[in-house]
């Protein structure tokens, strides 16, 4: 009913999230991509739609389905990304949970690369934009801006180096090598660290639905 949205903590609010990879051709039926599976952003866009947030998904390629109330925009590559977050500013929030991928070719060939007698072809990489730090000097900066970090080793110490690097307000940090050796790429559970330039509070590790509910009433108090 219109008086139960009322109470909703993010109604009024516009929040943008990206997730999952990114997709960066190599020919056109090869690619370099990486292990994202988009479910802990799409939990995400889920719990700040629950939230009675105005919610912008910005998806790579995954096949998940569009959480009820969300408006997806789906995209391939890195750039692509780039821009459909410009198009879907301003925004209130900002949650860059998709695995961007770091590097793509320089020179994408037009045609399928065919094997040529032994002599290996060698793929010349250029940084993608990175997304996240450009919108932290973007003038149309969101009021919170939090950006994730998947780390291997010194989760904390490297969250917090980025939190430095890319002037975003929050890093959502997990270990993806994960409890008992587990992948969380993937897979439906996840441990994070919120880091913030007041410290650092660590989650026992929940579904990724949970982080996300979890997630989304702490932002909903920060920007309250
Ligand atoms: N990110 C982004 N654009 C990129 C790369 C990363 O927006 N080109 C965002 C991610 O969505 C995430 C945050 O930046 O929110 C951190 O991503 P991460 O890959 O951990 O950071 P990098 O700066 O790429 O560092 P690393 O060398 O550890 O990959
Ligand atoms: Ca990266």
């Amino acid at each position: 009913s219109l008086r139960a949205r009322e109470h909703l903590p993010l109604q009024g609010k516009r929040v943008l999230i990206t997730a999952g990879p990114t997709h960066e051709p190599i020919d056109p039926v090869r690619y370099i991509a990486n292990r994202s599976s988009g479910k802990q952003g799409f939990a995400i866009a889920a719990a700040a739609a629950e939230l009675g947030a105005e919610v912008h998904l910005i998806a790579g390629p995954v096949q998940l389905p569009t959480p009820t109330g969300v408006h997806r925009h789906n995209v391939e590559t890195a750039r692509e990304m780039a821009a459909a977050v410009d198009a879907a500013l301003p925004a209130d929030v900002a949650i860059l949970v998709a695995a961007v991928a770091d590097w793509r070719t320089a020179d994408s060939a037009q045609q399928k690369i065919k094997k040529t007698g032994g002599v290996l072809p060698a793929l010349r990489l250029t940084e993608n934009p990175d997304i996240l730090a450009g919108l932290a000097t973007d003038a149309r900066r969101p009021e919170l801006l939090i950006g994730f970090a998947a780390e291997t080793e010194n989760v904390i110490a490297h969250a917090q180096a980025k939190l430095a690097r890319k002037g975003c307000d929050w890093i959502v940090a997990n270990d993806v090598s994960g409890p008992n050796g587990q992948s969380v790429m993937g897979g439906s559970d996840n441990a994070v660290h919120i880091v913030t330039r007041d410290g650092v509070e660590s989650w026992d590790s929940l579904p990724k639905d949970q982080v996300a509910r979890k997630l989304m009433e702490k932002i909903a108090d920060a920007v309250r």
